[in-house]
């Protein structure tokens, strides 16, 4: 049994993920409501699930947009100019790192490393890859999703 003070054992914690997992599907992020019915019926502190919801860059405790950018933040990538990337997300969307459009049609975010160095600097779209991205591509990219 977890309590204050008492790590949880490591099979609550994979049971903790795999059901923010579906949270995350069923609704596209973990509402509030979920993170305090989890805690209870896995009997792990509110605050615990929070920090695991929080933690996963999969895992999103606010509504997200239709299309989730996620700009690769990683070594490999910040020195062949990610930060003129994401500059460009932003100046293309009008929000800032972390926000969505009002439209809910994007959500800016970063990532670490998704394995595609060879090609840097690159960014997910939803499931999509985009590689050796440039300041002049990502208004082109941007605009074939609604
Ligand atoms: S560092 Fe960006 S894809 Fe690997």
């Amino acid at each position: 049994m977890a309590g204050k003070g008492v790590i949880t054992p490591q099979k609550d914690r994979s049971d903790l993920i795999v059901r923010l997992q579906e949270a995350q599907q069923r609704y596209g992020y973990v509402p509030e409501e979920v993170i305090r019915a989890l805690a209870d019926s896995l009997n792990i502190p509110v605050h615990e699930v929070y920090g695991v919801a929080s933690f996963y860059s999969f895992l999103s405790t606010r509504p997200l947009g239709r299309n989730v950018i996620r700009v690769c933040k990683s070594l490999p990538c910040y020195l062949k100019s990610a930060e003129m990337i994401m500059e460009a997300v932003q100046k293309e969307l009008g929000i800032g790192l972390g926000e969505t459009t009002p439209d809910g049609r994007f959500t800016f975010q970063l990532t670490n490393c998704i394995g595609l160095c060879d090609h840097a600097p690159a960014m997910l779209i939803n499931q999509d890859t985009h590689v050796d991205l440039t300041p002049e591509k990502i208004k082109q990219i941007l605009k074939s999703y609604q």
